[in-house]
Order: structure tokens, then sequence, then C-alpha cells
């Protein structure tokens, strides 16, 4: 597709694993499993700019990695009929990648901007008047001779998406004429999702199987879609096709996944703050410091899972592990640790 290719040009080469995604991907909001309140807006706020004759008005996504943004957006895209071109905060280097991109839009296409917390300061501020007037002030040239051009451009709809709704400026986030938050999944909406997959990759998954893996799958599609995967192949190597309860089992013990989902490197997080830190308050660039991983992969990626199994706490002060984390990884709360917790 055409629109893919600023994606595959800035980031890395698609990985099987992307490939993979691909055609698991929901075509339609219907097909779309969860997030049913988010659904019935967009169904509403789709149909009355189809009603009208009007492009979309810009939307933006949030929620944490993996949960269905990249997915929503295609889907809004096809749902209206519209051409997508996609890119990412962090690939927009200069004012004239974002000029070339939104001249070569027809009118009423989708621009999707992947990460747009990231966006440089300046391209968000060159993105104020695009969104708002669809114009662009260009500066050519420099010093006194310089000279502010105005170009016109198609009336299009950006669709921005972030994991990180706090950092994005209030200027940029009031222009958004809707925001979408996406939520966790419940284990059955993700079971729903697993039986979708597995029909697709033709691997026959038993229901309590599929049970499994949704309890192991962080409350989102991605990492569902991943252990499905991970277990089939699990499954082929030991000289079955249909994935078994047991089976299921077995592959995510060897995968180091425990009963709630946990992997080794949370696991990691929360044995540091306990061990290391005496259960918190700890910052995050501690814990990072100490496991050598980056600050906004434990922010991003780990820390809403674990907040959301009531694991973590975060404070003013800082990161602190729960009783609930102590008694999952089996560790005995200190004295004054139980204060605090109190
Ligand atoms: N509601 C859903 N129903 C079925 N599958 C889904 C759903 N949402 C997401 N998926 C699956 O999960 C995968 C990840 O979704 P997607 O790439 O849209 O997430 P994302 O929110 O954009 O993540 P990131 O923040 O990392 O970019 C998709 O390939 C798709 O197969
Ligand atoms: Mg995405």
């Amino acid at each position: 597709m055409e629109s893919e290719e600023l994606t595959f040009r800035h980031s890395d080469a698609p990985s099987e694993e992307s490939a993979f995604e691909m055609t698991l991907r929901p075509q339609t909001l219907q097909e779309y499993i969860g997030q049913d309140q988010v659904k019935q807006s967009l169904r509403i706020f789709i149909d009355a700019a189809k009603g009208r004759g009007e492009p979309l008005e810009h939307v933006l996504l949030s929620g944490p990695p993996g949960l269905g943004k990249t997915t929503m957006a295609h889907i809004m895209a096809r749902e209206v009929g519209a051409s997508i071109r996609v890119t990412s905060g962090p690939a927009l280097e200069r004012v004239g990648d974002l000029a070339a991109i939104l001249t070569n839009l027809a009118p009423g296409d989708i621009l999707f901007i992947d990460e747009i917390h990231r966006l440089h300061k300046t391209i968000a501020e060159a993105l104020y008047p695009a969104m708002e007037d669809f114009a662009l002030d260009i500066v050519l040239g420099k010093g006194p001779s310089a000279r502010t051009i105005r170009l016109d451009l198609p009336r299009f709809t950006l669709i921005g998406a972030t994991t990180r709704m706090s950092l994005l400026s209030a200027p940029l986030r009031d222009r958004f004429g809707s925001l979408y938050h996406l939520d966790f999944y419940t284990p059955d909406h993700i079971k729903q999702i697993l039986h979708r997959s597995a029909q697709i990759l033709q691997c026959p998954v038993e229901d309590d199987a599929a049970k499994e893996i949704a309890h192991r799958a962080r409350f989102t599609p991605r990492i569902a879609n991943r252990l499905l995967k991970r277990v089939r192949d699990y499954a082929q190597v030991n000289g079955t096709r249909s994935i078994s309860r047991v089976i299921a089992k077995e592959a995510l013990h060897a995968l180091g996944i425990d009963q709630v989902g946990l992997d080794l490197l949370d696991r990691k997080i929360l044995s540091t703050i306990i061990e290391k830190f005496q259960g918190g308050p700890v910052g995050l660039n501690t814990i990072a410091a100490s496991l050598s991983e980056e600050m906004a992969t434990i922010e991003e990626v780990y820390e809403p899972f674990l907040l959301q199994l009531g694991f973590l706490n975060r404070t003013s002060r800082g990161r602190i592990a729960t009783e609930h984390a102590y008694r999952h990884l089996g560790v005995d709360l200190a004295p004054g640790q139980q204060q605090l917790l109190s």
C-alpha cells in the first residue's frame, strides 16, 4: 500500500512480527473486538461526517502500546473511503518533511502521525495552522531577506496516536475535534481476539486454551497474538496442530510468562524495587539505571500493566511495590514497609 511507504522508510524494515500483525488486523469497525464505547462514538462521528459529505475532523487516539490505535486509524480511513498516509513524530525532522506530505494530500485524505507526542516543537507549531486553517507558513531564506509564504492545503484529516497523552502540548491537544482513549481489554475480549486470530492462522485453539493465553496477555491484543504465535510454534514442534490447555500452559511456562502474565522484566522491576530499594519509594530513573533499561520503555510498556494489576503505585516520591507484589513474588513484607503501605 502506498500509504505505508513512509513508516517503512523511516523505521526498521518490517519484521516478521509486523507482517504477521498486518494480516491479523481487523479491517472494519465491526470486526474490531472490544472498546465498545469508543466504537459507538466513532460510529456516530464517522456516519455524521459522511452524511454531511465532509471529511472527518481531526482525531487523537491515546492508550498503551498494542491496544489497536494504528488499527483504528486504518479502519477509519476505510470507513470513509479515504487514503491514509502514515508517518510518526520522530520521523518528521524538518518542517519541510511535513510540508512535503501535507501538500501532496488530496482533499479528504487522512494523515496518521504515530507517537505524536514525540513531534519536534517547531513541527508541532507548524501543524497548528495546518490543522486549524489548512495552511502552512513556510519561511524562505535566512536573516533580513527571509520571507514567509503561506501554502494552502487541502481539507485533510489528522489522526494522531500517542501512548503518552500527558506529553502533548495543550495547543496541539485542543486542535483535535475528538479524543478517544483506548483502555486495556477484558480477558473475555482478548479471548475473542485469540479465536479470531487462530482462525486466520488456521491453528485450532480450544476454548480453555484461549482462556489460558488470554489471562496472561497483559490485556493487550498485540501480546495475545504474539503469545498465540509462540504457542503455535510449541505445539508444532511437539507434533500437534491443535492447541489444548495443557500445550498452552507448557508453552507459556517455557516462555517465562507466569500465571498473571508477568514476564522476566516485569518480575525484575518488582524484585528490584523490593530487594534493592526496600519496596520503594524509588525514582523511575533509579529503577531504569539498576536494570540497564530505558526509562521510557519501563514507563510506557511495563508500568501501565503493573499499575493495572495493582502491583505498583506511582507516588510523587517514586514507585512503590504494593503488598500484592510482595505476595506474588513470595517475599515477606518488612515491618517498615507494612506501615508505609497501610
Ligand atoms: N480490537 C481488536 N480486535 C482484534 N485485533 C486487534 C484489536 N486491536 C488490536 N488488534 C491486534 O493487535 C495488533 C496491535 O494493534 P495496533 O498496532 O493497532 O496497536 P497500537 O495501539 O497502534 O500500538 P502502538 O502504540 O505500539 O503503535 C494488531 O495487529 C491487531 O492484529
Ligand atoms: Mg501503532
